[in-house]
């Protein structure tokens, strides 16, 4: 199999989707038997439905919560975790929520569509919250509902996160996508940025996607797996 010697590398950009967090057992969103074939997300991942209702929301985000403490990080979680240890300059951008690389012990994690961790107050900004239940439902401030820190269905990226992956996405020569169908945008764009600013670009999926053709190289292999080996890890 394939390796890399990071060190040949200075700007180390990891790019990681649903199929990294799913080898650790969390449930999907999207597919088959996914969270979006059980529920309805108009009625828990949107705007609307947290200022129609909501308590049934966070419940909602409790259930998940819940699911992503059931399962632990994985060997590719950790090996990206040591490669940010021993290499000055590594970021990972991620489309989970589920804080999985935290988690594994990594530090550099740009979280595009926000984190299950958080909570957002209309007045008073992020509150970290961290556990299965939510240790309030309403901002012990003003009594205002908080809301998940996650970017649902119909919401704007956040822009400073946005600029964020653009910046290391621009400024990287590896890029490495694990994970991820490639479909969904403006993420799906993401090796084409990097392509086209000089990095070299590599796939880990057991699957073909729709973006392979675009990488330079190609890993039909599950990122636990691969991801240890591509570093020499193991
Ligand atoms: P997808 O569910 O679209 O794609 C997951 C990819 O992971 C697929 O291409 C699988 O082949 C691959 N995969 C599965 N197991 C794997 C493994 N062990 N190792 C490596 N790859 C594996 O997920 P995303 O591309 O992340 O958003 O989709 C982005 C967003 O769409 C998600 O954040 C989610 C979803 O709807 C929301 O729900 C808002």
């Amino acid at each position: 199999m394939q390796t890399i010697n990071p060190d040949e590398y200075q700007y180390i950009v990891l790019f990681t989707g649903a199929g990294m967090s799913a080898e650790s057992g969390v449930p999907t969103y999207r597919g088959r038997g996914g969270i979006w074939s059980e529920y309805r997300w108009e009625e828990c991942a949107c705007q609307e439905a947290f200022d129609r209702d909501p308590q049934k929301v966070l419940e909602f985000h409790e259930l998940r919560r819940q699911a992503v403490l059931e399962c632990q990080p994985h060997d590719g979680h950790f090996a990206i975790a040591e490669l940010g240890k021993r290499h000055p300059k590594v970021v990972i951008v991620t489309q989970n929520i589920d804080g999985m690389h935290q988690r594994a012990g990594s530090e550099n994690v740009v979280e595009l569509h926000g984190s299950l961790w958080r909570l957002r107050c209309p007045m008073h900004g992020i509150i970290e919250d961290i556990g299965e239940k939510y240790k309030s439902y309403k901002c012990e401030h003003c009594g205002n509902w908080l809301r998940p820190d996650i970017v649902w269905f119909r919401d704007m990226l956040d822009e400073y996160n946005m600029n964020q992956a653009i910046f290391a996405l621009r400024k990287c020569d590896l890029f490495i996508s694990i994970g991820t169908s490639g479909v969904v945008y403006p993420a799906a764009g993401f090796p084409k940025i990097a392509k086209e600013f000089g990095a070299k670009c590599i796939e880990i999926n057991p699957e073909q996607t729709e973006m392979s053709f675009m990488y330079d190289i190609t890993i039909q292999s599950a990122a636990g797996k691969a991801l240890p080996r591509l570093f020499h890890l193991t």
